[in-house]
């Protein structure tokens, strides 16, 4: 965690940002480490490391020509070196001072260090434990701004976990506890209907996915109402909880597509550490998270290839293909948000193959009915949390795709333009203005990316939590 206290340039670990070399001199760094202080620097390397035996000295070069929110990237991205050389040498804290014009440095710094810093080994019989947690700052930064920050990086690593977490360790039923307790941790309330509830409700399109498992679906409400909230009505976020994808009858194929599909619920994930970090910063935002879920497989009653389903808002839906399950869980979910006439919904889904592909990693696919000013204001936020989105067309030609000769509606549309096509289907369940994030890319990844460690990355936490304080 971030930490303000003293801090003893001469003897802690210590990060110093600075914009120019030249300030070093100030440092009292002796002849021969200022003189490989310069000899570095003509070598262009923007993070110069001073091994001084019992410590470590990191000075930062920031550069303050470019963007804004790329450098505070180039900050976060920083870190994550600094961060594995302490962890190397086993020390368990570091200080962060900042020669530089912008408080948001050492914030963004700490921020990738302490992202860098997280690891899923609970199930590993060696656990070889990462020593550094604690960053120490000593400036005007307000003790409110780093509990904040300190929040966001704790819904963060709540998100990564839920996603790590194998199949075999969280169902729906798991998953929706662990919200619970997210929610008693932060001071949000929850709500959870279990199938029997789900039943009543009638809501189809979750039920006929959840059809072929063995453990019953879930449905959680979270919520956190201000007093004097500054949305009437409120925001709503939606995940997608499938905690594991087979595929059901339309079965992937394995090895390859199946091995990483614990991370089908990652959306969900996102909207509980959004909700988490939103009411621990006790933002003055209204906000609803729904999370339907179960596991997509194919036992023995599953839902099969030409199979009508009533969905929930009594929409049928000709379903083609049971491995485009998500939008069925999802579409059941966005007709209910109905109830709360939400100013905005935000859904996160591991939705589609087709965004992964068409933009890999790198970002979000976006799409929707909001204006565009609002989309704006998240694609904002998506620049400064680097949680970048890639807004897709929403024309209404696609629609056209999932005309079914049988019922309302096909679950799949055509060969080409997947990732639409199923952001196509989910807007028919929408009445109010609507944002759809496909977030199948950037989800969870094979190898680390600086800060975003290997597997899960948490990604909308820090988006979301940016866009609903920013509003
Ligand atoms: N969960 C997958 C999408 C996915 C793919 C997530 C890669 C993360 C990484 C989703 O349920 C799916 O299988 N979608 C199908 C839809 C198709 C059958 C219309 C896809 O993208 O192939
Ligand atoms: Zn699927
Ligand atoms: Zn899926």
């Amino acid at each position: 965690m971030i930490k303000k206290s003293t801090i003893n340039i001469n003897k802690d670990n210590l990060v110093i940002l600075t914009t120019s070399i030249e300030k070093m001199k100030e440092y009292g760094f002796k002849k021969e480490q200022h003189s490989f202080i310069l000899s570095e620097s003509k070598l262009d390397k923007k993070t110069i490391q001073l091994n001084c035996l019992n410590r470590y000295v990191f000075i930062v070069l920031v550069d303050n020509k470019i963007e804004d929110y790329k450098r505070k990237e180039q900050l976060r991205r920083a870190a994550c070196n600094v961060n594995s050389t302490l962890n190397s040498h086993h020390f368990k804290s570091v200080s962060v001072i900042a020669e530089t014009l912008h408080d948001e440095d050492l914030l963004a710094f700490s921020e990738g260090l302490l992202l860098s810093n997280y690891q899923f080994i609970n199930y590993k019989s060696k656990q070889e434990k990462n020593s550094l947690s604690t960053v120490i700052i000593d400036n005007n930064i307000s003790k409110s701004k780093i509990d904040e920050l300190n929040g966001i990086i704790e819904a963060v690593y709540e998100s990564r976990n839920l996603v790590n977490e194998p199949a075999n360790k969280l169902n729906a039923v798991d998953l929706a506890n662990h919200f619970k307790k997210m929610a008693n941790k932060a001071g949000f309330s929850i709500q959870i209907f279990n199938k029997q509830k789900i039943t009543e409700l009638k809501m189809g399109g979750l039920l006929a996915v959840n059809k072929g498992s063995v453990d019953p679906p879930t449905f959680s409400i979270m919520e956190y109402k201000p007093k004097n909230p500054k949305n009437k009505k409120p925001y709503v976020i939606v995940g997608k909880g499938i905690t594991y994808d087979t595929g059901g009858l339309s079965l992937k194929p394995t090895p390859g597509s199946m091995d990483l599909m614990k991370c089908d619920m990652a959306g969900s994930a996102a909207v509980a550490g959004a909700i988490y970090a939103v009411a621990k910063a006790k933002l003055n935002v209204h906000l609803i998270a729904l999370v339907p879920a179960t596991d997509n497989r194919p036992g023995f009653n599953a839902f099969a290839p030409g199979d009508i389903i009533t969905m929930y808002d009594g929409t049928t839906i000709e379903m083609l293909n049971s491995d485009a399950e998500g939008r069925m869980i999802l579409g059941d979910a966005l007709a209910y948000a109905k109830k709360f006439k939400p100013e905005l919904l935000i859904d996160l889904a591991t939705l589609t193959g087709a965004a992964a592909n068409a933009i890999g990693p790198q970002g979000i696919v976006s799409m929707g009915t909001a204006d565009e000013p609002i989309h704006q204001k998240l694609k904002d936020s998506g620049k400064s949390t680097y949680e970048r989105l890639a807004e897709f067309p929403f024309w209404d030609e696609y629609d056209e795709l999932l005309k079914s000769d049988i019922a309302d509606m096909k679950n799949i549309g055509g060969p080409v333009a997947g990732a639409i096509t199923a952001g196509k289907f989910l807007a028919k369940f929408t009445d109010y203005p609507y944002i759809h994030l496909d977030i199948a890319g950037p989800a969870f990844i094979t190898s680390a990316n600086y800060y975003q460690t290997k597997g899960a990355t948490g990604v909308g936490v820090r988006l979301l939590f940016d866009f609903f304080k920013n509003l």
